[in-house]
């Protein structure tokens, strides 16, 4: 599950190329959006049908029931989730991902947030790992830096990786691909940010 209290922090980025990253491993992959505004619907929309099949839900209004033979289920979670509806909406996962801005406005809203899933009950039973990912990073400015110690230093959750500020996530979005399926020369770098965030979904303890 892609979640934090915050719009506009990178969710739908990383709910899409984390499902086309998997498309592309041959993993059968449910992208369930759970936001009525539909950003990785329409993304899905715009993939092109020569790519690996995604299968699309309108979490928001069909709900999500268990799928045979899916490998991921990748929840793009609807921004302004707080409490009861924030403490049955984590049920439907066991692994979150948290994307963070470099700004003050975003960070101290992402301490808020984490201070409250935290609390809810599965997640503070320690049932499910949370993971957090600075995201729109542009390396050597004084924010990312405060930002990179803000994540560094917050107990329970993991920081993952960083992933740079690129038009590469633009181009991506308005394709219906992911930066994985572009050209490798292009994406390099952010294959490489990506790395770190990817093993980590793959383990199973949270640190
Ligand atoms: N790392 C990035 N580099 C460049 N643009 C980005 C990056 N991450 C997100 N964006 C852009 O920022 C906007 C908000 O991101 P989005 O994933 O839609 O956030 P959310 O789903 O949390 O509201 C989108 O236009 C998206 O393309
Ligand atoms: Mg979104």
């Amino acid at each position: 599950m892609i979640i934090n209290a915050k719009g506009g922090s990178g969710k739908s980025t990383l709910a899409t190329n984390l499902a086309s990253y998997y498309a592309s491993q041959n993993a059968k992959v449910v992208l369930a959006d759970f936001d009525p505004q539909e950003s990785s619907l329409d993304w899905l929309r715009a993939r092109p049908k020569s790519r690996p099949l995604i299968q699309g839900i309108a979490a928001y209004k069909d709900g999500l029931k268990p799928s045979r033979g899916v490998n991921y289920v990748i929840i793009d979670a609807p921004a302004s989730l707080h409490g009861p509806k924030l403490t049955e909406f984590v049920k439907k996962a066991e692994t979150f991902i948290l994307p963070v801005l470099p700004s003050p406005i975003d960070m101290r809203a992402a301490a808020a947030f984490i201070k409250e899933i935290k609390s809810t009950g599965p997640i503070s039973r320690k049932q499910a790992k949370i993971g957090v990912v600075a995201n729109r990073a542009r390396g050597y400015t004084n924010i990312f830096a405060q930002l990179d110690e803000f994540l560094s230093g917050i107990r329970g959750v993991t920081y993952t990786t960083a992933l740079r500020e690129t038009q590469n996530y633009i181009r991506a979005a308005e394709r219906g691909m992911g930066i994985f399926e572009f050209a490798p020369g292009a994406t390099g770098v952010d294959r490489e940010e990506w790395k770190p965030l990817i093993s980590w979904l793959g383990s199973k303890r949270s640190h």
